[in-house]
C-alpha cells in the first residue's frame, strides 16, 4: 500500500513529461511513401461531421517535438496556405484538402512531390470541436535509390 501510493507523483510527473515533450505520443495512422509521389494524409474526427464550417488545422512535428511547423489551416471555407498563415516554406504550394469531403467529415490532405525530409509526424487539430480531438499521423517517405 504505502509501495503504491509513493509511486504516484513519478508517475504523474512522467505522465507530464511525456505529454509534453511531443505532441505525438503514439500515431493514430502510418503511412508510407516514396520521394517525388504524392501521399494522402487521412484524418477525421471521431464525430464525423460536416468540416465545411469548421476549423482544423495540420502541423509538422520538428525534431525532438519542440517546435510545430504550419503545413495547412483550413477555417470556416478559407484555406490559409500561403506564408501569411504562417505556412512553413517547405509545403509552400504542395498541401491542399478535400473539398467534396468535407461534409463527411474528411480533413485528410495530400502532400504533392514527397520529399525524404517531409518524414516526421503530422498532428492534425480541432481544436473548436467539442470535444476538441488531435490525431496523429506517421509520415515515412522513402528516398528513391539509384545507383
Ligand atoms: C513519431 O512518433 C512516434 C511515436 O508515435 C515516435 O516513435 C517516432 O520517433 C516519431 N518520429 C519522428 C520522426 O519524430
Ligand atoms: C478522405 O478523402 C480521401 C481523398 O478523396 C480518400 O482517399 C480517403 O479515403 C477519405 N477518407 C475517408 C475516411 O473517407
Amino acid at each position: 500500500m504505502m509501495k503504491q501510493l509513493s509511486l504516484l507523483p513519478l508517475l504523474l510527473l512522467f505522465s507530464l513529461l511525456t505529454g509534453n515533450s511531443s505532441a505525438c505520443t503514439n500515431a493514430d495512422s502510418k503511412v508510407i511513401s516514396t520521394e517525388g509521389t504524392d501521399v494522402i494524409l487521412p484524418c477525421s474526427p471521431s464525430t464525423r461531421e460536416n468540416l465545411q464550417y469548421k476549423l482544423f488545422d495540420w502541423k509538422k512535428v520538428g525534431q525532438g517535438g519542440e517546435t510545430q511547423h504550419e503545413v495547412f489551416l483550413y477555417a470556416s471555407g478559407v484555406q490559409y496556405d500561403g506564408i501569411k498563415a504562417g505556412q512553413s516554406e517547405q509545403f509552400k504550394g504542395r498541401v491542399s484538402h478535400f473539398e467534396d469531403e468535407l461534409k463527411h467529415g474528411n480533413a485528410s490532405i495530400i502532400i504533392k512531390k514527397t520529399k525524404v525530409i517531409d518524414s516526421g509526424n503530422y498532428t492534425c487539430d480541432f481544436p473548436r470541436l467539442q470535444p476538441s480531438e488531435k490525431f496523429c499521423i506517421e509520415l515515412i517517405v522513402d528516398p528513391i535509390l539509384t545507383s
